[in-house]
């Protein structure tokens, strides 16, 4: 009715359901699935100090340039990252023209490790990107735009290259506690749910009498004041996040670390989307305060992007902490009677890129006849709506039918119940928001009390007694299905 604000989205009905399942898959998959994780809920307003040390106030900003011409704003570093990516296209290009001239002797793994023109476009990604992190970490802003002026980038929209200098930009969004009259506080929107979990250790720690190695979790809103908002719910100003943080003994952390690459990928993988659109990208540019650091990336419809980070932190967080708030945060090794800051090694996804890549791994347009049908095949656990219950017509008792199975299988998940329009077309509608099952009751339901039970992903139909279907259906969408293959 507003028009709105750029990069921030509600979600409608289907959207909240889907967004609540995943929520739910993450968080019994942390707190369930772990003896040693619990959940905690923190607050989004926090005292302003806790953004002093963890360094968002002095270096939570993004390296910004506009072009002259569009007088469009881009991410520096996301110009460059652009360039590289476009280098690997370039490699793909080869390999597909060697595979066509080689045929069936062609080996792809030996044409990439030799390959004159490809080993030059691998040389070239290798430079820029030592170039931007030594200006980087120079805080040498001059030599990024330099590096975007020699590789000779230029604006997607005006096509010119006639940039600004590059500015950094502080993300975070501030607001005012209290009245202005008593002497206005400015405080923060958190920019990441991370900082709720450290300034909570001691609390969770104590009151539940945790032993290292131990995580905390926590699924919540953080709000950045991203100046390039593209790509749909890809990266938004308000947003959620699904992020814990894992307690470990100095010197153990790649132990750890290890671990969860491995348990985060298999939450991944468990979800049945193609494995080959996920892929690991390890930082070239470490934090100063991280000593390993790898992303999950997706292939999204624009290309393989970052959708969860997996970081070892050590011991930065819970000394800055200390440091400014002048209280110990310590763990007390019973074993070794030392007491020592645990390092942390942290998982942090989010939730609305999770919910993309969902949506986009899972929507299919598949030739049915002469028509085309539009379908979610999302996993049944997450689908928004799990069954559909339809009386084939509004009459001869069959509605009342329908009502019976209905009213026994809302108890455990979302259904719908529907009686418009053909049944045809109601299967199409069920498909295109995802729902795993629909239920058909007909006139043979009446005589001998079955139905049909309607596959989405296969359209297969079969023939089950009207007792027994809810207890088929539940088995299928039930969480449980996709956390048992997480051990
Ligand atoms: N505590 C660490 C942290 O916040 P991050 O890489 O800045 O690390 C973690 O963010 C995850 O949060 C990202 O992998 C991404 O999935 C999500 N995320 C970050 N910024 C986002 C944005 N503007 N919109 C949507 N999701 C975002």
């Amino acid at each position: 009715m507003y028009d709105g604000l750029s990069a921030v989205y509600d979600y409608g009905q289907n959207g909240a359901e889907l967004k609540n399942n995943i929520k739910e898959y993450w968080w019994k998959s942390m707190t369930q699935m772990n003896e040693n994780v619990v959940g905690i809920d923190s607050a989004i307003f926090m005292h302003p100090t806790v953004w002093k040390a963890s360094g968002h106030v002095d270096a939570f900003n993004d390296p910004l340039i506009d072009n002259k011409d569009s007088k469009k704003r881009y991410r520096a570093d996301v110009l460059i990252e652009d360039y590289i990516e476009k280098l690997n296209d370039k490699i793909k290009k080869e390999v597909k023209k060697a595979a066509k001239r080689f045929g069936e002797q062609f080996d792809e793994q030996q044409f990439l490790e030799t390959n004159q023109r490809v080993l030059g476009y691998k040389q070239k990604q290798k430079d820029i990107m030592a170039e931007f992190v030594t200006a980087m970490d120079a805080g040498d802003l001059e030599r990024v735009r330099q590096l975007i002026i020699d590789l000779e980038i230029a604006c997607p929209v005006s096509g010119s290259r006639n940039w600004t200098e590059v500015r950094q930009f502080n993300l975070m969004f501030d607001t005012k506690l209290g009245s202005v009259s008593e002497g206005a506080n400015t405080i923060y929107l958190r920019p990441e749910t991370a900082q709720g979990i450290f300034v909570n250790y001691l609390n969770v720690q104590k009151t539940g009498r945790m032993k290292l190695p131990f995580g905390i979790a926590q699924i919540g809103k953080a709000f950045r004041n991203e100046i390039v908002a593209r790509q749909f719910i890809f990266r938004m100003r308000e947003f959620e996040q699904m992020e814990m943080q894992y307690f470990v003994k100095p010197g153990e952390e790649m132990k750890y670390f290890e671990e969860w690459r491995e348990k985060r990928l298999k939450w991944h993988h468990a979800m049945g989307i193609n494995a080959d659109k996920y892929r690991w990208h390890e930082h070239d540019k470490l934090a100063h305060y991280a000593n390993a650091a790898y992303d999950i990336e997706f292939e999204f419809p624009f290309g393989f992007k970052e959708l969860e980070g997996i970081h070892s932190r050590t011991d930065f967080d819970l000394s800055q902490h200390e440091k400014f708030s002048g209280k110990k945060i310590r763990f007390f090794d019973n074993e070794s009677g030392e007491s020592y800051v645990p390092y942390v090694v942290e998982t942090s996804i989010g939730l609305d890129r999770t919910f993309l890549s969902v949506l986009s791994a899972c929507y299919n347009e598949e030739k049915v006849g002469d028509e085309t049908r539009v379908v979610l095949n999302i996993p049944a656990p997450l689908a928004p709506v799990k069954v559909a219950v339809l009386p084939l017509v509004k009459k001869d008792g069959l509605p009342e039918l329908a009502r019976e199975i209905l009213n026994e299988l809302k108890f455990d998940m979302n259904c719908q119940y529907e009686e418009k329009d053909s049944i045809g077309k109601r299967y199409r509608r069920q498909d295109a928001i995802g729902t795993p099952f629909c239920i058909t009751v007909d006139n043979q339901t009446a005589e001998d009390r079955t139905v049909t039970l309607r596959h989405r992903d296969t359209m297969e139909q079969e023939r089950v007694s009207m007792d027994k279907v809810a207890e088929i259906v539940k088995e299928k969408v039930d969480m449980k299905a996709l956390l048992k293959k997480l051990i």
